[in-house]
């Protein structure tokens, strides 16, 4: 099973793109839920994660299935929310609802500290006994939670396979466990974590993973293996599809060239946040096309790009660009992940438009232009 993982990018004809590709949608909250729902992705295709379900969320999902179009699955973060859930099933009448429970990995993932979501002491999934204790509050075997098996998720961006595939071994083994005393529990779901490669430097593609996962799964008893593996790639999909275009506001010298862009932290905030690496192409030089593919590219000489919010910290970091002058566009690429999905509208700065580029050179409204008068 492939679910997107929506919070990548959660334009709607993306996710559509997405999922007549064959994948469902992995949403964390009621507003993912209804992205996907309006990209036409139906329930039965929806899995709700996440560590900050709120108690609208949760009732939602019981009202789904108790209407008859329950989700795939939700996936649950603790005991308390077990509880939660199973009492909200109660209340909407709701038949059986599939649910997994999130298993914390404490695995030493290969990418930044901010996206090594599987370390023991994050605040993502559950101990071994907080997911025995999550199984009881869901009311047992005949209760109002079915359950299904187990997610992990060690982290993004991952450099290398192994805290994956130790993951991935550590959640395998707990299905098994269960699936002796609980029938349905038939379910591994290892989530996301797929790279893009940064350039120049080594990273596993897709392949890669899934060359470890029959290992993994023959590391078990037949009888007690996962009959469904599930993934929720996001950034693998997307991320090389989106570029953010940006204009140049000033140029100056600061020990260095100095490049303030009219886009930076608001739009793109991976850079502030865990100093992630973009790389940066002129589209415009001195006001002349840049051939940005060609040899009759301007040589490039060293620029600090920073952004254009009042934080220090919005700053794009170092690139080769060629001359530029206030009014010049550049392309930052590797955008179609955790951008704009990401974005704000700190300092009063609507959000930009998303436009697709087709197959075919076409061009078409993914997600309009913000307004001032929105902000208000
Ligand atoms: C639970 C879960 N699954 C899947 C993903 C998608 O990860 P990626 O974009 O690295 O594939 C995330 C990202 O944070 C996540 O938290």
């Amino acid at each position: 099973m492939r679910q997107y993982s929506v919070k990548a990018n959660d334009v709607p004809a993306i996710i559509a793109e997405v999922a007549r590709r064959g994948f469902g949608a992995n949403v964390v909250s009621r507003g993912e839920w209804a992205l996907a729902r309006r990209a036409g992705v139906p329930d039965e295709r929806i899995t709700l994660e996440g560590v900050g379900k709120t108690p609208a969320d949760l009732v939602a999902a019981a009202r789904a299935a108790a209407d008859g179009h329950p989700l795939r699955w939700v996936a649950v973060e603790s005991p308390e929310e077990a509880r939660a859930l199973a009492d909200a099933a109660r209340r909407a009448g709701a038949p059986p609802l599939d649910v997994l429970y999130r298993l914390n990995p404490d695995v030493t993932p290969e990418t930044q500290p901010g996206l090594a979501v599987g370390a023991g002491g994050s605040k993502f999934g559950m101990t071994e006994t907080e997911i025995a204790d999550a199984i009881e509050a869901g009311g047992g075997p005949n209760g109002p939670l079915r359950s299904r098996g187990l997610q992990v998720h060690v982290g993004s961006q991952l450099g290398a396979v192994d805290a994956w595939r130790d993951g991935a071994r550590k959640a395998v083994a707990l299905t098994a466990l269960w699936r002796g005393s609980i029938e349905t529990f038939d379910t591994v779901d290892l989530g996301g974590g797929m790279p893009i490669r940064p350039v120049g430097e080594p990273a596993p593609d897709p392949a890669h993973f899934a060359r470890e996962l029959p290992a993994i799964l023959a590391s078990v008893p037949e009888e007690r293996r996962p009959s469904r593996v599930a993934i929720e790639p996001g950034r693998a999909l997307v991320a090389r599809a989106g570029w953010l275009v940006a204009r140049v506001l000033h140029v100056r010298e600061r020990g260095g060239r100095q490049v303030v862009l009219d886009a930076g932290m608001t739009e793109l905030i991976r850079p502030a946040l865990y100093g992630a690496r973009h790389p940066i192409v002129a589209l415009t030089s001195l006001g002349r096309a840049v051939d940005v593919g060609g040899t009759a590219s301007a040589p490039g000489t060293p620029a600090r790009v920073e952004g254009p919010v009042c934080e220090s910290t919005d700053s794009l970091g170092d690139h080769d660009l060629p001359p530029l002058r206030r009014g010049d566009l550049v392309a930052i690429a590797d955008a179609g992940a955790y951008a704009t999905s990401l974005g704000s509208t700190y300092n009063g700065r609507p959000r930009p438009p998303q436009v697709l580029l087709e197959t075919d050179g076409g061009l078409r409204l993914g997600r309009r232009r913000g307004t001032v008068a929105s902000l208000a």
